[in-house]
């Protein structure tokens, strides 16, 4: 059985399992918090050449966190030292800022979390380097389509399963894999809460969606087979057979008649091609 909760910004929140109804409170923390997360990704953009170590773009990344009032989420969570996370080619998520630079023809994902007022603004999107082949341009373009597929199901009266759903199917007809271990996720006031959003799901299964919710959808689609292992360092997720993975993420509330995306891209540099 699914519980919900209506709460406001005065409310304790707490890792119960409810799921979370926000009010109008919520979106404005939302809003500022989810558009400084997508601004802090167009910020980076021009940056994200041959060269570049992850290490570097982290750097930038906590500068531009912090001088938008917030912090980032990641520093500190788990024991986790760094202010975002960057995934390279077969790196699923999770990937460790280092001094490991990027080179011609790496597909990279860039996912940051400012932590601004209480509240949690969640996003990642990929980026090419260099000349990519087209094998990896199109898994880029196609794991986009599949986050956007899946936010176009996110609707009051859905249930969650539907966003799932639609994500396999999408991905199914390129005979790409779509990643079960890790999830979408309730967000807000808490980084990661109830409920969990599954990418490869069964329409019609799942808590009902309704307004007040808000949760992330990052979809993880892999060139190859879905199954993922953790590196020794605990973080680092990769492809078993080595394949490419690529993804996307945005922020989303459930609305009376839909859905707003709280993570959209001020430049409009929603992926590559956009710039
Ligand atoms: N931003 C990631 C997500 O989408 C979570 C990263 S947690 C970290 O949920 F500790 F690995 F940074
Ligand atoms: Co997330
Ligand atoms: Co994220």
């Amino acid at each position: 059985m699914t519980e919900y909760q209506v709460i406001d910004s005065r409310d304790t929140v707490l890792r119960d399992g409810t799921i979370k109804l926000h009010g109008p409170d919520g979106y404005e923390g939302m809003r500022k918090a989810g558009q400084l997360a997508a601004r802090i990704l167009d910020e980076i953009t021009p940056m994200v050449q041959p060269g570049v170590s992850t290490g570097e773009l982290d750097d930038k990344v906590r500068e531009l966190t912090l001088d938008g009032g917030a912090v980032p989420a990641t520093m500190g969570y788990r024991g986790y030292a760094h202010s975002c996370c960057i995934s390279i080619n077969h790196v699923v998520c999770h990937g460790i800022p280092s001094e490991k630079t990027l080179k011609d023809g790496d597909i990279v994902n860039i996912d940051v979390t400012p932590l601004l007022d209480g509240w949690h603004g969640d996003t990642s999107r990929m980026f090419l380097v260099g000349d990519v082949p087209l094998k990896a341009r199109r898994l880029v373009d196609v794991t986009y389509e599949c986050l956007m597929i899946g936010i176009d199901k996110a609707q009051p009266g859905a249930r969650l399963g539907d966003i799932g759903a639609a994500i396999e199917e999408h991905a199914r007809q390129f005979r790409y894999g779509v990643v079960r271990e890790f999830c979408g996720h309730g967000l807000g006031r808490l980084f990661h809460d109830a409920p969990e959003v599954v990418h490869a799901a069964k329409a019609g299964t799942g808590p009902e969606l309704k307004p007040g919710m808000f949760f992330t959808i990052e979809p993880m689609i892999n060139l190859g087979k879905p199954w993922v292992k953790l590196l020794s360092d605990g973080w680092t997720a990769v492809t078993r057979d080595k394949s490419l993975s690529a993804q996307f993420e945005h922020s989303i509330g459930i609305t009376e008649t839909g859905n707003e995306i709280f993570t959209g891209s001020p430049k409009g540099w929603h992926k590559p091609g956009d710039y």
